[in-house]
């Protein structure tokens, strides 16, 4: 993949960023991601690939963009995969709270794991923990060596854990075992990202989320150098039945990095919605001007950019605001 490509990303996540935080705390997360869903595909029309979404919005007969198998982009080469998330965090988004993203993440054709619609268990750590974890380990024992990775006590952790019924148990275990919760509302690539930042805080992730958003934040882990490890969480005979139908035989196997993103290319993209650990949220600084904040990196390199913009929403109308050129609550 050509280097360019890492810029033509910010691009999309940035117009998505733009599109979706126009219904920050307006309580309608459908047209937040629909906005965003608009405003990324519009914006993929002018990126050199040959891509095919392999996360996406849902299948072809659900979502009427960016579904699963969709193609992208306006040139031959290079093919490759695509895994989207508009608006992740479509909530938190909707509600106005903290570390709504736009993200992406491109691979080589054929190495993203096409993961379907469920459940995923996830762990996630950062360079110094990488490759001394495992998923199965008591949550005890995993606390233990991240903390001596991080050189920090573990009651210096802080573990970033969905706030669900399902993960009382493992809440109370960290709480047990010395070490600090930040419970999220929603939005678990950014607390897997947030672990191969040191300057977040966040230690560990744990917990059960979605599968598509775990392939996402693999790709960035990947850039980052840092580890997660994964495993298919189905929920009845119908997931276990897609799973079969999408080829995978073994769904408790563990899934590793390099499982869910294969060779050593691949480049992430994201952009805050609203502020974040990592990211700032777009920011309205007139009636026509908005600053986003972006992250992007690339597997090859492993340079990690931040990149501030100032946008002229004029400019960029028919992608932000869709083809009337202006938010439909006007
Ligand atoms: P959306 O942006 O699609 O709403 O997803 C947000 C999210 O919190 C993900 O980050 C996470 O993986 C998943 O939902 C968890 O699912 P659930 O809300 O069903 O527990």
């Amino acid at each position: 993949m050509d280097r360019e490509l890492t810029l033509e990303l910010v691009r999309v996540t940035e117009v998505a960023a733009l599109a979706a935080s126009q219904w920050m705390g307006r309580g309608r997360k459908n047209e937040a991601d629909g906005a965003a869903t608009n405003a990324m595909r519009a914006m993929f029309d002018t990126v050199a690939i040959n891509g095919t979404v392999v996360i996406g919005e849902g299948e072809m007969d659900e979502a009427p963009m960016l579904y699963i198998g969709e193609r992208l982009g306006n040139a031959l080469s290079p093919e490759v995969d695509v895994a989207v998330d508009p608006l992740e965090g479509t909530n938190i988004l909707a509600k106005g709270l903290p570390n709504a993203l736009s993200v992406v993440a491109i691979a080589d054709r054929g190495n993203l794991l096409h993961a379907p619609d469920m459940y995923m268990q996830k762990i996630a750590v950062g360079p110094r923990a990488a490759g001394k974890i495992h998923i199965d380990d008591p949550i005890e024992k995993t606390l233990e060596i991240v903390a001596r990775a991080n050189d920090k006590r573990i009651s210096d952790c802080t573990v970033m854990i969905l706030d669900r019924p399902r993960h009382q148990g493992i809440i109370e275990a960290v709480r047990n075992a010395g070490a600090r919760v930040r419970l999220i509302g929603d939005g678990d690539v950014g607390s897997a990202i947030y672990t191969a930042i040191p300057e977040t805080g966040i230690d560990l992730c744990v917990g059960i989320g979605g599968a598509p958003e775990g392939v996402i934040a693999a790709a960035a882990l990947k850039c980052l150098g840092g580890e997660m490890q994964a495993r298919l969480w189905p929920e009845d005979d119908k997931e276990r039945a897609r799973c079969a139908q999408m080829g995978i035989q073994d769904i408790s196997k563990i899934l590793y990095l390099d499982d869910m993103v294969k060779g050593n290319d691949a480049i992430f993209a994201a952009t805050g919605v609203t502020d974040g650990e990592l990211l700032k949220g777009v920011r309205m600084l007139g009636r026509d001007m908005a600053e986003t904040h972006s992250l992007v990196m690339r597997n090859k390199n492993k340079t990690i950019r931040y990149i501030k913009a100032i946008h002229r929403l004029s400019y960029k109308a028919s992608m932000v605001f869709g083809s009337g050129g202006q938010m439909s609550f006007e």
